[in-house]
């Protein structure tokens, strides 16, 4: 039984590439499975001087090319829920054009007034967006629930965030507001959770006592891919450690909420980032990154950041954590790397014993593996490594996309996956001292592409005896 209400999908960004190669595929897929049910609408509002049947054409002909499965019958019915309206997103004459168009379509389609506002624009338009919603009362809920989703990174500074956060405010509640972060609709970040909470083996040595340090790597081998505009403002800080890493970091280390709703997840999630101190740094650019369009030739942006960082409370107290993410790297490799301590149980150095190792591999495919001690067969006493290995394609096949988990959360107006205001905010005070490092280097050191990121990073955790984990 379908658990949501009728919606019109507001999306204001709609010929840019979040909502080519995201949120539409996640409708298709959603639309297939029969998930969203019929009575929906989607508008699709850009700049760009198309008619309802271009767009649609445009999308349908990039679609063909790109993914092998497009089942046409099932296309042809989503698009003729899909309506496309040109607006420039300061016009306001235009957007007003839109408050009419908006009612016109739900009344054609019997829908009621329930709206999903998704914010898939640059984050400079995201101020007047809401002003004009908030002028023409289109966040009124008398006719229908208002849900406002907004893209990471929310704000650029912790005060360009409150700014944001003001303005927000003033239309919308906390309850209304879905600032998405799409590594939280990943299965494998989801179940960083059940892993740790409802596993008896596991829960009792995550912490201080047990485990010597952890690590976070999300590498990546793309490059910036023509969003040098956004890109070159942002950096890796603040693309993808204020949130997604910042993030994975508070599944592995928050204390269990004892609910799997928001409220208990928001709460354990931004104790836990407010006792976060960072200690020590690496910066990187790629090499070529400034010769890429829309980039500033004499760009100091960061395309790599490793972070050591400690978490000062009773169950991690002492623990390093380095974390770390680039563009043009190695290759793509997420993953969480756990290295226990070593047990001083049977002194014996000769036998070659090495500390248990847990990696929660996220992309690009999903794993866990432990690695662990046996002896090995035959007449003497010898220790060999061994690997066991939980793979969920072999067991589950696909699995769904963040996307389209993070839809149906908020066609539901569950908030769970979603960032509180509070963590958004415990986030930039981690972040901005960083950046503030960050702007004071003067000439980043530039890497190779296809290698590791920059030596300093390497250095950064072999100072303290370690080193990264790859695979
Ligand atoms: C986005 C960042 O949030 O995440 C991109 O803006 C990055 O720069 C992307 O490439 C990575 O997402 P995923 O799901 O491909 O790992």
């Amino acid at each position: 039984m379908q658990k949501h209400d009728d919606f019109n999908f507001v999306i204001f960004g709609a010929t840019g590439d979040l909502t080519k190669r995201k949120l539409i595929p996640a409708l298709y897929n959603l639309y297939k499975n029969k998930s969203l049910g019929e009575n929906f609408i989607v508008t699709c509002i850009a700049r760009k001087d198309f008619d309802n049947e271009n767009y649609l054409e445009e999308l349908k002909k990039f679609y063909k090319k790109n993914f092998k499965n497009l089942d046409e019958k099932i296309w042809n019915n989503l698009a003729s829920h899909i309506y496309y309206f040109r607006s420039e997103f300061n016009d306001e004459s235009r957007l007003y054009v839109l408050s009419n168009f908006l009612s016109n379509m739900e009344k054609k389609h019997g829908l009621k007034e329930n709206r999903i506002y998704y914010f898939a624009t640059m984050p400079e338009n995201y101020q007047n967006l809401i002003n004009f919603i908030r002028q023409y009362k289109l966040n009124n809920q008398k006719e229908g629930w208002k849900r406002i989703v907004i893209e990471k990174p929310f704000g650029s500074s912790l005060n360009t965030a409150k700014n944001l956060n003001k303005i927000l405010k003033k239309a919308f509640d906390e309850k209304q507001i879905f600032r998405i972060d799409h590594y939280l609709g990943k299965e494998t970040i989801e179940n960083i959770l059940v892993f740790r909470f409802t596993n008896t083996i596991f829960e009792p040595v995550w912490n201080r006592n047990y485990i010597d340090h952890i690590q976070i790597t999300v590498a990546e081998d793309i490059d910036i891919q023509n969003r040098g505009s956004y890109y070159d403002k942002a950096g890796a800080v603040r693309d993808m450690m204020q949130n997604h890493l910042l993030q994975i970091l508070n599944m592995v280390t928050m204390d269990c909420p004892g609910v799997f709703d928001a409220e208990n997840m928001r709460r354990e999630k931004t104790r836990l980032l407010e006792k976060i101190k960072v200690e020590d740094f690496a910066f990187g650019q790629y090499e070529g990154y400034r010769t890429e369009e829309k980039v500033n030739q004499n760009s100091n942006t960061e395309t790599f950041a490793a972070l050591k960082l400690f978490i000062n409370n009773s169950r991690w107290k002492g623990v390093p954590f380095y974390i770390r993410t680039g563009k043009k790297l190695k290759k793509q490799m997420a993953l969480v790397y756990i290295k226990f301590r070593d047990l001083r149980c049977i002194a014996n150095q000769r036998l070659n014993m090495s500390s248990n190792e847990l990696i929660i591999q996220i992309q690009p495919e999903h794993h866990i593996y432990i690695h662990f001690n046996i002896k090995k067969p035959g007449l003497t006493m010898e220790v060999g490594r061994v690997n066991m290995d939980f793979c969920y394609e072999c067991i589950y096949g696909n699995t769904a996309e963040s996307y389209e988990k993070l839809i149906v959360d908020m066609m539901e107006g569950n908030l769970t996956q979603f960032t509180s205001w509070e963590e958004t905010k415990n986030a930039w005070k981690i972040v901005d001292p960083v950046i503030k490092k960050l702007q004071a280097v003067n000439n980043l050191e530039v890497y190779k592409s296809g290698s590791w990121g920059p030596a300093t990073a390497e250095i950064l955790i072999n100072k303290y005896k370690r080193s990264w984990y790859y695979y």
